[in-house]
Formats: C-alpha cells, structure tokens, sequence
C-alpha cells in the first residue's frame, strides 16, 4: 500500500503593526540596545494593541490568507488544531474561536499546550491525522499574544517576548515529501523554573495573585539556557544521525527563536552553516508559537521542491522536539 505521508502545502503567518523597539524599551526600564541585542540578538517585537483582540485574531488573520493562497473555502478543513500558551480564555480552545472567525463550520478543533515547543507537537499531531488517510486538509496554527502575559516592570522578560503567529495547511502526499519524522520530548521537572504560577487550578485568580502579579511569566533565564541549549542542540543531531542525514544534506534549520545564541548552538551542534539558518528573531522577540511558522512564511520563497529541512524547538514543560520535513513545493 502506498504511504501517505503529510505534506505542507501553504504558509501564511501575521503579526500586528505596533512596534515596541530596543528604544523605547530603554524609556520603560533599566536597560539598553546594547545590553538586549548582545544577548538575545532582538532589536523590536510586534504588539497587539488593539482592544479586544486576542491570540485568536492573529491566528484567525492567518489562517484567512492561508485559504486564499491556496484557493480553498474553510468548509473544506477537516480539522484546525492550535498551539498556543495564551489561549483567549481558559476554555472553550482557541482553535474553536479561530474555527468560528474563518468559517470552519465542518472542522472540529483544539489546542495544544506546549509553550515554546508547541507548534512542532501540533504540527507532529496534526500529520498522524493526514496519514490515516481519513482526513485530507487538517491547518496547525501557532499563535501567542505574549504580551498579554507579560510584566513590562520586568526587564528580564518583557525584553524577550513578542505578539505575532501563523499557520500551515497539512494535505496527503504519497510521493515521500512533507513530515517524514519527529522527535518529542517532555520534562515537566523543569517546570520550576518557567511557569505561570496562578490563573490555574493550582492557584486559581485572586486579588492577592494579581498584587503579586503571579499572572505573568516566571522565568530562571540562565537554567533555561542551559537546558534550551543543550536539549535543542542535541535533539537536533539526533534527528539527523537516525534519518542519516549529514550536514550537507540538510538545505534549512528552522529553530525556535528564543535566543540568539541557542540557535547558534544548536546550528553548531548540527553542523549547518549560518546561511542554511532561518534567523528573524532581531524583528519579532520570541512569539512562543509563533516563532516557526513566521519563519516558515519569511522563508517560503527560498525554499525548493525537496530541501531536507529540520525544525526544532524548546520551551516551558520542559518541552523539545525537532521534526524532519522534505519541502513538496
Ligand atoms: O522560549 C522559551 C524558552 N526560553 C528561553 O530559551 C530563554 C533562555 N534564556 C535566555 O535567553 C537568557 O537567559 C536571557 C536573555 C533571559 C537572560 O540573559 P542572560 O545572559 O542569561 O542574563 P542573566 O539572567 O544571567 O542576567 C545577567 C545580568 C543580571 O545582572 P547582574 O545580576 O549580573 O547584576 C541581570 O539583572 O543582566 C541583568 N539583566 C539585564 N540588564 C539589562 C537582565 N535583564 C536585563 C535587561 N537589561 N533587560
């Protein structure tokens, strides 16, 4: 029987207009360009503003200009699953909203929390479904408003994060292109050491939370870079080893963009040259989910019919996977 493998067919992705730079960072708290540039590689990020929208507008935004490129009616996707950190709301899922706004009125939907590695747990969940062979367009959207989680007092975070999202269209292929393999991997002992410690369950919403602005995101920077560093880097090689993959093999790394020097370890760690990188973290911060499908949109154009290209990530949970694709367009 033939294999049906699951293929990206479009990418779209969207970002809103505010700009919040380096610059005007500087007014708000004790830091500089210099100081968050040499560190994280970010000079601005883009914020959502707008009174009453959130992550699911951005996703809705770009899974809208997805169907057109590809020419489809939202009545024609099967399934639209979201990955996000900062859904709408606790519940109902942010898919469902996203699903509602577009007109998907024969998809049924869901989200997946994974924080930074989010998108690439979609992405990977998202392809089982196409080779069953009985669903045939299953979109994956990540998509994060970062800022509505974040303390603009804080200087160690509020640096780092950016609003912004996008989308890919998964359809079956059974010519061997698409998502041929993945690797995923949870250690939720790492979840001291960045978490959001109230609004759950756990810690349910009061006024003594909010005073304590326990609603926003806790970060150890330093112990997350070692782990993203080191776990990024090695699942990475890992993908590659299995699939007998040399470096010259591999036409892309798309990594998470949560900091410049991760990425450059982990492209290292890979063997892959800076020109084989996508790398546009200076323009958007870390957008958590979004990171790699704006990635994907900036460098469609550059990619050919058949690149091996590898995607990996890292995030809160622990969370770190990297997926191996064969580009089919
Ligand atoms: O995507 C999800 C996963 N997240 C990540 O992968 C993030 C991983 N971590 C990081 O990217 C880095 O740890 C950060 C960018 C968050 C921080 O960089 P760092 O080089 O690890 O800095 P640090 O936390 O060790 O802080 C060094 C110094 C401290 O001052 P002292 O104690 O040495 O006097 C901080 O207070 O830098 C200070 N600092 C700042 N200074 C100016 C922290 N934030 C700032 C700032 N501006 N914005």
């Amino acid at each position: 029987m033939t294999k049906i493998t699951a293929a990206i067919t479009a990418v779209n992705a969207w970002v809103p207009d505010y700009l919040l730079t380096n610059k005007v960072l500087e007014t708000m708290i004790d830091t500089t360009d210099e100081w968050i540039t040499s560190r994280t590689g970010i000079k601005e990020r883009h914020i959502l503003k707008t009174p009453g929208e959130a992550t699911s507008d951005i996703g809705a935004r770009a899974v809208e200009g997805l169907l057109k490129k590809r020419g489809i009616s939202a009545e024609e996707i099967d399934l639209i699953i979201c990955a996000t950190t900062t859904p709408d709301m606790q519940f109902p899922a942010t898919a469902n909203i996203i699903s509602d706004k577009v007109g998907a009125k024969n998809a049924f939907s869901y989200d997946i929390n994974a924080a930074c590695s989010g998108f690439i747990f979609a992405l990977a969940t998202g392809s089982k479904f196409i080779e069953t062979g009985q669903y045939k367009k299953v979109i994956v959207v990540g998509a994060d408003k970062m800022s509505s989680i974040i303390d603009y007092t804080d200087r160690a975070t509020c640096v780092i994060f950016g609003d912004g999202g996008g989308a890919v269209l998964l359809e079956p292929n059974i010519d061997g292109f698409g998502i041929l393999d993945s690797i995923l991997r949870t250690d939720g002992s790492g979840r001291a050491h960045l978490h959001q410690k109230a609004g759950g369950s756990l810690k349910p919403a009061s006024a003594e939370t909010v005073a304590a602005k326990e609603h926003y995101v806790y970060q150890e920077g330093q112990t997350v870079f070692k782990f993203a560093v080191t776990n990024m880097a090695d699942v990475s090689a890992e993908i590659m080893e299995r699939n007998h993959l040399t470096s010259d093999d591999v036409a892309w790394l798309i990594p998470h963009q949560a900091n410049k020097r991760i990425i450059d370890a982990t492209a290292r760690r890979m063997g892959v040259s800076d020109e084989k990188v996508t790398l546009n973290i200076e323009r958007y911060g870390n957008t958590t989910n979004g990171t790699i499908p704006l990635c994907l949109w900036e460098w469609e154009n550059k990619f050919k019919k058949g690149d091996n290209i590898i995607i990996a990530a890292f995030g809160g949970g622990f969370t770190w996977g990297s997926i191996w694709v064969k580009w089919a367009y």
